[in-house]
């Protein structure tokens, strides 16, 4: 087995927020004490209805935003202050919106020089061009697409650019919060396989957000299915596909034909709404809404257990 390139302890993110002049402010539990490993050349999945916390765990892992507490470390450096810096060029992030990410009145060659001469100082400006231009051909651009704006691209284009530039430093780490959500049928599948050919080409690890299953199950090699800020359930692809052991992540992937070819499964209803982060039920949180909560369940939270596939829960299926 090779060391993992990211290591999550316990990450957890919450968000004071107020409630009005004279209530005490309310804690956002957006993402709480959320551990993973992520392997060189591998893609984990995060998934789970809007809301979970799949964003905010981006944001933490790239730096954006800091834990509450809880820790990470990128290539075995424990991420913190004194390592921002170093990291920084590590870890890079591709949202889902292709149109809002990119400057509009930047030229597409000067929109992928940029990172280098942030961070590269000592580059010259025609290694810089170079360097740009040969990333344009890696995601399938052409040449006269170097001095163009963003505005004379088609969506897909544009993401491609995208990755273009998350790209440019080399990092280690591709966090992608729902790369191809935005973006027509037909083009999806052309980024996900462009996304497919860059990692093994370049040894990346992909921390993969999607909320649609389809995806997540051509892409993945592992997947960590979140409710509610907290991971549910953890495991192989595989395994959680055919065999999913969390109620909820169940009633998830019954409401995916994809997931079930041969179409046997019943779709699970779920009864009641989904919670607030801002009141999380005590003990299982998805016990409110569980077929199979007992007492225990509300009173007491179920930490995650099994290996390699693990679930939280006292009851799981199989
Ligand atoms: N800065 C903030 N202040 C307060 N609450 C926040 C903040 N950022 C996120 N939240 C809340 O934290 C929770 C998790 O948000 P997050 O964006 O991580 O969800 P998500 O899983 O990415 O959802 P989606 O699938 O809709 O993108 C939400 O309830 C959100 O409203
Ligand atoms: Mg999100």
């Amino acid at each position: 087995m090779t060391a993992p390139v990211v290591v999550a302890d316990k990450l957890t993110r919450h968000y004071e927020v107020k409630r009005g002049l004279f209530a005490a402010p309310g804690i956002v539990k957006a993402v709480s004490e959320t551990s993973f490993t992520l392997e060189p050349g591998k893609t984990l999945a995060i998934v789970g209805e809007s809301g979970c916390g799949k964003s905010t765990l981006a944001r933490v892992i790239t730096m954006i935003e800091e834990p509450t507490s809880g820790s990470f470390s990128i290539g075995g450096v424990t991420a913190g202050p004194d390592t921002q810096a170093q990291l920084r060029t590590d870890v890079q992030i591709v949202f889902q919106d292709p149109y809002g990410s990119l400057n509009p009145r930047q030229r597409i060659g000067s929109i992928l020089e940029e990172p280098l001469k942030i961070n590269r100082p000592k580059m010259s400006a025609a290694e810089r061009t170079a360097k740009a231009r040969e990333m344009l051909a890696l995601v399938g651009l052409r040449p006269e697409h170097f001095d163009r704006y963003p505005h004379m691209f088609s969506g897909g284009q544009r993401q491609r650019i995208a990755v273009a530039r998350a790209l440019m430093l080399e990092p280690k780490v591709l966090v992608l919060d729902e790369p191809v959500s935005a973006l027509d049928l037909s083009i999806q599948s052309q980024i996900l396989n462009l996304l497919v050919d860059l990692q093994e080409r370049m040894g990346l690890a992909y921390l993969f957000i999607s909320h649609d299953l389809s995806v997540v199950k051509h892409m993945a090699d592992d997947i960590i299915v979140m409710y509610l800020g907290r991971p549910v359930e953890m495991g192989p692809k595989d395994l959680v596909f055919a065999h999913p052991r969390h109620p909820y992540t169940k009633a998830l992937l019954s409401a995916t034909p994809v997931a079930d070819p041969k179409g046997a499964r019943q779709r699970i209803k779920l009864e009641g709404e989904l919670p607030s982060p801002l009141n999380v039920p005590p003990g299982c949180a998805f016990a409110p809404r569980c077929w199979k909560a007992e007492a225990r369940c509300r009173a007491e939270r179920p930490e995650l257990e099994g290996a390699p596939q693990s679930a939280a829960c006292f009851f799981p299926e199989g």
